[in-house]
């Protein structure tokens, strides 16, 4: 049984298969058939991009994906098994994801960090109950640690841009101020998928935003096996400084996950940490990229967005293509199709 929470749960020859596989589709931009297919996605948090293209990648296969808002489509959720149920939960997980996973041959489910100590809420608690319970493939629509199918279309993108080998590509990650602290999924995927290409990796943020040590340990670890490089920048321009991708991104702080308000102190005076044309400058003609959504002139300056330097549609577009390749992978390997 393969579940796919993170870019590290595929190798990096699948990662190769399956983007040449979402290249080929895209390229044939009609469905194949695979009547018959059936997935899921369940949401416990909104979504525009993730839920219409989880639900479009299933129909380019030719099969079938229905949707679920967790909290207004079913029962309220109890996580413990040994709860006693007499409170305001009604159905527990283990029957509610192994119905689930009678219903479907694969399940994607979104659950962003509640408000958990940070230790908690990395191990993935809600994506960890549906592995456990629901017997078919889970894969993370985005979870507390990662975005696999964000990094995934990321790769997809940068390859197009960039070709097929990206390793020795100059890429930065870097943080941008926000009103408010936002998780850190995507940034953590963002990094570790192009660790695994062999990008060299720079991580600009300010001091106290650096990103877990334990997924900093993985992807040091994935850098040097892959030929690669990571570095932290705690200035902006100096981290962008020759970037042929700048990946621009917002997140919170885990030392102070729990406290909002100390976060937004935190961060009072970094609304400099932006992109604009005068930041963007001391980039190598930097390709601009962000998963959206992304607030305009808060992020990236609207003069940026809005110009060539900017390929956050493309990523979007992408999204589709490689959770086609995606669902096919996993549909073949449980001998669905
Ligand atoms: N990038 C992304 O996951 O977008 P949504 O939150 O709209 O799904």
């Amino acid at each position: 049984m393969r579940h796919i929470l993170k870019p590290s749960d595929l190798t990096f020859e699948e990662i190769r298969s399956i983007l040449n596989r979402a290249a080929e589709l895209k390229t044939r931009q009609k469905p194949a058939d695979r009547t018959g297919l059936r997935i899921g996605g369940l949401f416990f948090n909104p979504s525009l991009r993730t839920r219409v293209s989880w639900e479009q990648a299933a129909h380019i296969l030719g099969g079938h994906c229905q949707t679920l808002n967790a909290s207004s489509d079913s029962w309220a959720l109890e996580f413990d098994p040994e709860a006693v149920m007499d409170g305001n939960t009604v159905e527990c997980i283990v029957e509610a994801a192994g119905v689930l996973g009678r219903y479907f041959h694969i399940l994607g489910v979104r659950a962003f960090p509640g408000d958990r100590e940070w230790q908690e809420e990395k191990e993935e608690p809600v994506l960890s109950a549906f592995t456990q319970h629901t017997g078919i493939p889970i894969v993370s629509l985005e979870g507390s640690m990662h975005h696999p199918c964000q990094s995934l279309a990321d790769q997809l993108t940068m390859q197009e841009h960039f070709g097929n080998d990206l390793s020795g590509l100059n890429v930065t990650l870097s943080w941008a101020w926000h009103p408010n602290p936002l998780p850190m999924a995507v940034p953590n995927s963002f990094a570790l998928q192009a660790a695994i290409a062999g990008c060299n990796l720079t991580i600009a943020c300010p001091p106290g935003y650096e990103l877990d040590g334990d997924l900093m340990d993985e992807i040091s670890a994935t850098s040097s096996a892959r030929g690669g490089s990571v570095r932290i920048a705690h200035d902006q321009k100096e981290g962008l400084s020759n970037s042929q991708v700048v990946y621009m991104k917002s997140w919170g702080r885990k030392d102070m996950w729990q406290d909002k308000m100390a976060e937004r102190e935190s961060r009072k005076n970094l609304r400099h940490w932006i992109l604009n044309d005068d930041i963007w400058s001391v980039t190598d003609n930097a390709k601009v990229m962000h998963c959206l959504p992304v607030r305009r002139n808060v992020v990236i300056s609207s003069s940026i967005l809005d110009s060539p330097r900017s390929i956050v549609k493309d990523e979007a577009e992408n999204r589709l293509w490689a959770q086609a390749a995606l669902i096919e992978f996993l549909a073949k390997q449980e001998g669905v199709l």
